[in-house]
């Protein structure tokens, strides 16, 4: 196997993304101790690595695909040599990652691009991108001697926590807004044994009163604050760059929430363009749901200079929030690829939703915005005639099956009696109706 070149280190500190101070040590919140804003980690002895140390890292990670050693499965530590060093002894892996990526065939010809893939996400252990950041973060926690680790969730943090701290022997606690929680991510949560605590307030309220248990006791904080969930969530950007042969696409497009994940995949590409293993960046812009739309708002009406909170209702309750933490990286990110942000109503990313499925693709209504957010980018003439797209799938279609049963436009026939004469009346009826 061909040795990784040996400018890259691992060794890596904590800055701050607004005063760009360097962090001895970390608080619990993962704050600048100066300004309180989000850190995020940075390797000083990183710089360019020439063609041919770019060719050996590309080689090696595309023969590590051939290799069963657990840090060569997983679609995480298989790029390992972009990530903070962690001894393989402390590295808690489901062998994430790996997700598949998928032509979209009527997307293409409908929309005339060049090209339409879903990078399915989806497909990870706990069916969610959580796992490609949970993996490193509990990883690191176990490092730093935690035996407890928490998380405030819409859902899918939660469930990824809680099977990552099960694997590391860890007690896990979670915090989920009352009511607004898929049955598939609870039940997740609860089989790996969590400690399930249901507030009567939203995804931003239950942030909130982490914030101030992780103060209060010794406990590992998991929210994408944890700017080691960042580090792993960027490997998914390697990964399908990796998958088209690294061949750039024109657009990467991601939903936004708690704006973790763009962030993530955004550092992964500025990385990549910086360490010259990519020749260009690829435009990567995010869609949010109508009803809880902060970041477009922070674009629209304050040019990103400061956060505009929303009061948070949408039926994706994955991206039901209104304060989003990561928005400073956010902003970063769009400026520096040039992305777009924009926003989807619950009526649109409904009929996404249908759209992929008719491809034969499920997904989260979080993740069909991308897909209702790339229409509206090609109505604009942003994204334009002839270009290449991603659409980041981020959760599975089986984490909210109520989704589609509640009132989706495809609908469960009412009970019939056990009669074959009654199966061909309803499918005939069906036939005609399509
Ligand atoms: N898609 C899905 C399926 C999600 O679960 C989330 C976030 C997002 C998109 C948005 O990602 O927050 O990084 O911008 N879910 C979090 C959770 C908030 O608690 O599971 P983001």
């Amino acid at each position: 196997m061909a040795a990784p070149p040996g400018a890259l280190t691992g060794s890596h500190v904590l800055r701050c993304v607004q005063c760009s101070a360097l962090q001895c040590q970390p608080e619990p919140l993962f704050q600048c101790s100066s300004c309180r804003e989000l850190l995020e980690v940075v390797f000083p002895d990183r710089g360019p690595v020439g063609p041919d140390a770019a060719r050996r890292l590309k080689q090696t990670w595309r023969e590590r695909r051939l290799s069963n050693a657990p840090e060569d499965v997983s679609g995480v530590w298989r790029y390992r040599e972009l990530l903070p060093l962690v001894a393989p002894h402390d590295r808690i892996t489901l062998h994430e990652g790996n997700a598949p990526l998928w032509p979209l065939r009527r997307a293409t010809r409908a929309l005339r691009l060049e090209q339409v893939w879903t990078k399915h996400q989806g497909m990870n252990p706990t069916g969610s991108f959580k796992d490609t950041g949970m993996t490193l973060a509990v990883s690191v926690a176990r490092a730093e001697g935690f035996d407890r680790v928490a998380c405030a969730s819409t859902g899918n943090t939660s469930a990824s926590m809680a099977a990552y701290a099960a694997r590391a022997g860890m007690s896990s606690l979670v915090l989920l807004p009352a009511g607004y929680v898929s049955a598939g991510k609870l039940a997740q949560a609860l089989e790996y044994g969590s400690t399930v605590l249901q507030l009567r307030t939203d995804f931003d309220g239950c942030l909130r009163i982490l914030h101030e248990v992780v103060r209060r006791s010794r406990i590992y904080l998991l929210n994408s604050v944890n700017p080691y969930r960042l580090e792993g969530q960027k490997t998914a950007v390697v990964e399908l760059l990796d998958q088209l042969d690294w061949n750039v696409p024109d657009h990467i497009v991601v939903p936004g929430g708690n704006l973790g994940n763009c962030s993530a995949l955004g550092k992964g590409l500025i990385e990549l363009f910086e360490m010259g293993i990519i020749g260009r960046l690829p435009k990567l812009s995010v869609i949010q749901a109508a009803g809880a739309n902060a970041l477009v708002r922070t674009m629209r009406e304050r040019g990103g200079a400061e956060l505009v909170p929303v009061k948070p209702e949408t039926r994706a309750t994955a991206i039901r929030i209104g304060n989003p933490a990561s928005w400073r990286k956010a902003v970063n990110v769009l400026r520096r690829t040039g992305g777009a942000c924009e926003e989807v109503t619950d009526e649109e990313i409904a009929t996404a939703k249908l759209e992929l499925g008719a491809e034969g693709i499920g997904c989260e209504p979080a993740s069909a915005t991308t897909l209702a957010g790339l229409k509206k980018l090609v109505g604009s003439g942003f994204v334009k005639t002839k270009e290449t797209a991603v659409l980041v799938l981020t959760g599975n279609s089986l984490k909210d099956a109520e989704y589609m049963l509640d009132d989706g436009a495809n609908k469960l026939s009412e009970p019939l009696e056990a009669d074959a004469g009654a199966v061909l009346k309803a499918m005939e009826k069906t036939h005609a109706q399509n």
